[in-house]
């Protein structure tokens, strides 16, 4: 039987985490300030193999899951991840497989990955002024280098892509229009995120929130746009289509306009936690589990246990009260992958 949770929702969704590192310091995310050469990242036997990954993905699909995306951290940095890509590909009741990366190192494994199986890629790239990329991702690099990762994975046949821009107040509003303008005409989904105080280091503040209806009104301004039906229930984003047919653009609206009441997605990080919120707190342990040689029946009963009690509804939430609910405890965006 698959089950609901306490609010009647499915589980159908897993967002899976294979390292917890990065070759970027979005300050939004993992600030470099506080993640310096000598940060203590996940030892590697602290990290779930690929054998272990495989096993909890078939269990998952037990319990309704169709769709699957591989995220970070970078999730190109864990080694040989076109062969972890291959198991899952072959996992039946999987439909979707995906993967959300930063794109540096995409040009490099975009072909492994469409060999693979992969079904598509998600590229972050939050701005395309050199100087605004280097603040918005912590790092030296030039922007072009994800341009090129994009290319290399819509010639490999990963696209066409989608490329998240999370928008903060006063660092990278201007990026939206050129963002918006540079893959107008293309197949590419530019989709703009507002901020969210995910974990407890990126100093988040409502005023640095550039709000999702802002964002469609600048475009739209420019290029009008008409919204569009979500693909599928529970969608993140907002679909907008350019009036002239010139593509499309999506925003997720996570603090304004909260889609709690449609999340079916379930989260495990590179260590084995089972997280059912992006705003938990360190979730439940299933590497213990897992390892101990206890039954797949077991482990699933675990799983159940925690989806059929979970009551996660964050983000309504804060839009209720104005602000951030909980303080204390939270599990970080980098351990999560979003
Ligand atoms: P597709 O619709 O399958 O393409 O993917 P997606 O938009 O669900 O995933 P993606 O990794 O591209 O995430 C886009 C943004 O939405 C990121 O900032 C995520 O953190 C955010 N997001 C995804 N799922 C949730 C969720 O359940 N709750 C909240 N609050 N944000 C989410
Ligand atoms: N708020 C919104 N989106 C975020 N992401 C990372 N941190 C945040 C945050 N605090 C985005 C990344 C990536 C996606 C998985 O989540 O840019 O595109
Ligand atoms: Fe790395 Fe993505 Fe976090 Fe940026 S948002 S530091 S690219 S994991
Ligand atoms: Fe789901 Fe939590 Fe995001 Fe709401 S805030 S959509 S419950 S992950």
């Amino acid at each position: 039987m698959e089950p609901l949770d306490a609010l009647g929702r499915p589980l159908r969704d897993l967002r899976l985490s294979v390292t917890d590192r990065c070759n970027f310091r979005c300050p939004y995310c993992m600030p470099a300030e506080l993640f310096g050469e000598r940060y203590a990242f996940l030892p590697r036997p602290e990290i779930l193999s690929f054998e272990e990954i495989e096993r909890l993905v078939r269990l998952f699909v037990e319990l309704g899951v169709r769709k699957l995306r591989i995220t970070g951290g970078e999730p190109l940095i864990r080694a040989e991840l076109p062969r972890l890509i291959e198991r899952l590909a072959r996992i039946d009741g999987i439909e979707d497989l995906a993967l959300t990366s930063n794109g540096f190192l995409l040009a490099r494994h975009a072909v492994a990955l469409a060999d693979a199986g992969l079904s598509r890629v998600t590229v972050s790239l939050d701005a395309l002024d050199p100087e605004v990329f280097k603040t918005m991702s912590g790092s030296p690099h030039e922007p072009e280098r994800v341009l090129e990762g994009i290319a290399a994975a819509a010639d490999a046949g990963l696209g066409p892509l989608k490329i998240n821009c999370v928008v903060q107040q006063g660092v990278n509003e201007d990026e939206v229009l050129r963002l918006a303008e540079h893959f107008r005409g293309t197949p590419h989904i530019v989709r703009f995120i507002e901020f969210m105080d995910v974990g407890t280091r990126n100093r988040w503040d409502l005023d640095r929130v550039v709000r999702a209806g802002d964002i469609v009104e600048r475009i739209g301004q420019r290029y009008p746009l008409e919204p569009l039906d979500a693909n599928y229930p529970g969608e993140v984003a907002r679909r907008y289509r350019y009036a002239d047919g010139q593509g499309e653009v999506g925003v997720i609206a996570s603090v304004t306009q909260p889609f709690c009441r449609g999340c079916t997605r379930a989260r495990v990080t590179a260590e084995g936690r089972l997280v059912t919120c992006l705003f938990s707190d360190a979730g439940v342990d299933l590497k213990g589990p897992l390892r101990d040689g206890r039954s797949d029946e077991a482990v699933r009963d675990i799983v159940r246990g925690v989806w059929s009690t979970r009551s996660d509804r964050y983000s309504e939430e804060r839009a209720g009260v104005g602000g951030p609910v909980r303080s204390g405890r939270r599990i970080e965006m980098y351990q999560v992958g979003g």
